[in-house]
């Protein structure tokens, strides 16, 4: 049994200013890499550039991460990072910049072919990384984890080693104040997902387990807002603690089916993640249930729900647009995704056969 979480935590309304000592122990240039509008719209890239500022430290901007960033993308920061000789990276946004900021550090320093970054460790060691998410429910901020798109594949693919956890991350729910309620449901919903498949996996432990109940917990908390849109600063200081928690969670134990499931939703169909994985989790825990209904049970009851019927009235309510499928995809889908890794992770042996049944109920 082991843990491992290295990333230093501030947390709160107005961290970064008032822990704007921070960054000068990171060096003297840093690159801040983002997407498009979050940062911005959220008032972190202000917030951060003001720091920098105070403290003499220069900046180059990387704010071109797609969503669901491909390696070529995260390449070509990479190499601005190189050009520009900065000693660290920022990162703010949703997951795709925090996982793209994790690629960018390892390309940065190391000669090495796109692809390469998925053979794990390299010779030299990424750039530190301060991570500011404006989405609560990749938990980025506290994984090793990057998941990339790799169109050659067809897929997402991650690659993690122990430095690519970031070094320091800030947790300010103001961040996530702009966001759409699409959005905050679609990243609560991978929040949730992550919880889940963190405890029902083959490599759950009591410390993962802490962390993972605690979320399910505070998402449990946060349901109702959900479901009514009605989300004040208090739920989203929930959900943003919630996501960090089940990130912790996932950090020590790896996802399961429904990721790995969910990737070709989001690749050729264009589902958002937290989508692609909440049309999944019913079917999910289903699986689990007759694997091991107790837990199944207990982990509802931390959610506040009665069982599998009410859990998936409320995933239904949240995501109600699931006929996405043709019998074609399903069973391509099925096919695809039971030689992915995590599957192994899974608390009853899933069969091809299963994972088809989980994509037929999406079929139109
Ligand atoms: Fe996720």
């Amino acid at each position: 049994m082991s843990f491992f979480m290295p990333t230093k935590l501030y947390s709160g309304r107005d961290c970064i200013k008032n822990n704007a000592s921070v960054f000068s122990a990171f060096g003297k240039k840093a690159l801040i890499v983002t997407g498009r509008t979050s940062a911005k719209a959220s008032g972190a890239l202000d917030d951060i550039i003001s720091v920098l500022q105070k403290d003499n430290i220069a900046y180059d901007i990387f704010d071109k991460v797609l969503n669901n960033p491909t390696v070529e993308n995260c390449y070509e920061g990479g190499m601005l990072a190189k050009k520009s000789n900065v000693d660290f990276i920022v990162a703010i946004g949703g997951g795709s910049p925090l996982d793209a900021s994790k690629a960018i550090a390892m390309y940065a320093t190391n000669d090495i072919e796109p692809l390469d970054i998925f053979l794990g460790e390299q010779k030299n060691k990424p750039l530190s990384i301060i991570a500011v998410p404006t989405t609560a429910g990749t938990g980025s901020e506290v994984t090793q984890y990057s998941v990339l798109t790799v169109d050659s594949e067809e897929t997402k693919k991650s690659f993690s080693t122990n430095d690519t956890f970031a070094t320091v991350a800030f947790l300010d729910a103001r961040y996530t104040e702009s966001l759409p309620l699409g959005i905050t449901i679609d990243t609560a919903v991978d929040a949730l997902s992550h919880s889940l498949e963190s405890i029902l996996n083959k490599r759950t432990n009591k410390f993962s387990e802490l962390y993972a109940k605690e979320a399910l917990k505070l998402i449990g908390k946060a349901i109702p807002a959900l479901i009514s849109g009605d989300i004040t600063f208090e739920i989203r200081e929930i959900l943003l603690l919630a996501s960090m928690y089940a990130g912790v969670s996932i950090a020590q134990t790896g996802t399961t089916v429904v990721h790995s499931m969910g990737y070709p939703l989001t690749y050729y169909k264009g589902l958002t993640h937290g989508n692609a994985n909440g049309l999944l989790l019913s079917s999910f825990l289903e699986g689990c249930d007759k694997a091991n209904h107790s837990l199944v049970n207990e982990l509802l009851g931390y959610l506040g729900l009665e069982d599998l019927n009410e859990f998936d009235e409320v995933l239904k309510k949240l995501m109600p647009n699931r006929n996405i499928l043709t019998n074609e995809e399903a069973k391509k889908f099925a096919s695809k995704t039971i030689k992915a890794k995590n599957v192994a992770s899974c608390i009853w042996d899933i069969t091809e056969a299963e994972e088809y049944s989980f994509f037929a109920k999406l079929t139109k």
